[in-house]
């Protein structure tokens, strides 16, 4: 049996240290808003290369406050748009909504599965406040030119780096330096869901940008819209880390490369072991811009393969089967078409890999791919 995910496996590999960090807080007595807060908020900046980070309770969190600290500075209001990818976790999408801002939905180029950046310009209108980019599977999604449409129309970008923590940008210049993802815009959320490649011990999250008067705004939203206690400046909400949490992804934020470049080697014999017509592989991308949350392959059969990989014991999950647009809690949407988006919902397929995955496990999945008629 090859699991899709082995978070026992995963949390083994540090689990002494993992154990004692959190221990550590246990003894303390203190739970919230203290040191270990404070440590990994500067360790996780300084690793991304932001000025701030803000802790928050999950993802989801830190999109919604991005936006929400945007409306109380008056950067934007009820009905903007925000650009976004279709084909996202729904996460994304619901951050804008509950903010009561606007979707607007671009269409992913089919090679790369990354917001197309030549359809960005278009979508922008007199109401577009912000592009949000999503670095989606691990893979790099920013490119010079959604940089420079962004610019040039005075848009904030936002970048969703639930799932590539770690991941970098290559500028094309090559006396210009890598910037990771999560501080290439103006604001970065970040998702520490047990599953990500940070994975915390339940849910967390963060938000990362230069600029000091966000950072301060999503905090304070994130206090109950207070800086000083019982003073409320907004009618904020609760959403801090938890002292455990933040104790055990200051561990594991220090072996974070090295797990990342496991998963791009087990990413690297499923891109040269992988041959059935069948079957097809988003653009290879240098392992600097990919850090491999998922192995996404595209088949459209796909339902056919995951059944033939499920009786050679090898568990697979679908990232994501139904695109945010037919979504029933979008119905106003259900009926647009995105085909692309939808080509790539009805067709994608992850196999399995995390850092605790052996090479022999990755062959036998390029094997049974490989097998699939
Ligand atoms: C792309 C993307 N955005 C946002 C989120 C939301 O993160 P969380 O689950 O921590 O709320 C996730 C993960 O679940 C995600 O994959």
């Amino acid at each position: 049996m090859i699991p899709f995910l082995d978070l026992q496996a995963i949390t083994r590999m540090h689990g002494d240290e993992i154990k004692a960090a959190v221990n550590r807080v246990i003894d303390s007595g203190w739970f919230l808003q203290g040191r270990e807060n404070q440590t990994f908020e500067s360790h996780y900046a300084q690793y991304i290369g932001s000025r701030h980070c803000v802790g928050v309770a999950n993802g989801l969190d830190a999109l919604r406050l991005i936006l929400r600290a945007y409306k109380e500075m008056g950067i934007m209001s009820d009905g903007d748009e925000v650009i976004v990818p279709a084909n996202t976790y729904i996460a994304t999408i619901l951050s804008i909504t509950d903010n009561r801002l606007v979707p607007v939905l671009v269409e992913p180029d089919i090679e790369t599965l990354q917001i197309d950046d030549a359809l960005i310009e278009q979508a922008v209108t007199l109401r577009t406040r912000a592009v949000m980019i999503v670095h989606l599977y691990g893979r790099c999604a920013y490119t010079e030119r959604i940089g420079d449409v962004c610019r040039r129309h005075g848009l904030k970008l936002i970048e969703d780096n639930a799932q590539a923590h770690g991941c970098n940008f290559q500028p094309s210049a090559l006396n210009f330096q890598s910037e990771k993802t999560g501080s290439l815009g103006d604001a970065a959320a970040h998702s520490f869901y047990p599953g990500k490649n940070l994975g915390a011990l339940g849910d967390a999250g963060a938000v990362t940008t230069d600029d000091a008067e966000l950072a301060d705004v999503v905090r304070t939203l994130a206090n109950y819209g207070s800086r000083r206690k019982y003073e409320f400046r907004y009618q904020g909400i609760n959403s801090r880390m938890a002292e455990t949490d933040a104790a055990a992804l200051d561990v594991k934020l220090r072996y974070l490369d090295e797990d990342n470049r496991r998963r791009q080697q087990l990413a690297a014999l499923y891109y040269d072991g992988i041959a059935n017509p069948l079957v097809s592989l988003p653009r290879r991308l240098a392992d600097a811009s990919n850090v491999y949350h998922l192995f996404p392959v595209l088949c459209e059969r796909r339902d056919e393969l995951q059944a033939h990989l499920t009786r050679q014991g090898i568990q697979t999950l679908i990232h994501y089967p139904i695109p945010s647009h037919r979504q029933a809690c979008y119905p106003a949407w259900n009926t647009r078409s995105y085909p692309i988006t939808e080509r790539i919902h009805a067709s994608e397929l992850s196999l399995p890999l995390h850092q605790a995955l052996s090479e022999a496990d990755v062959r036998e999945v390029v094997r049974a791919v490989n097998a699939f008629r």
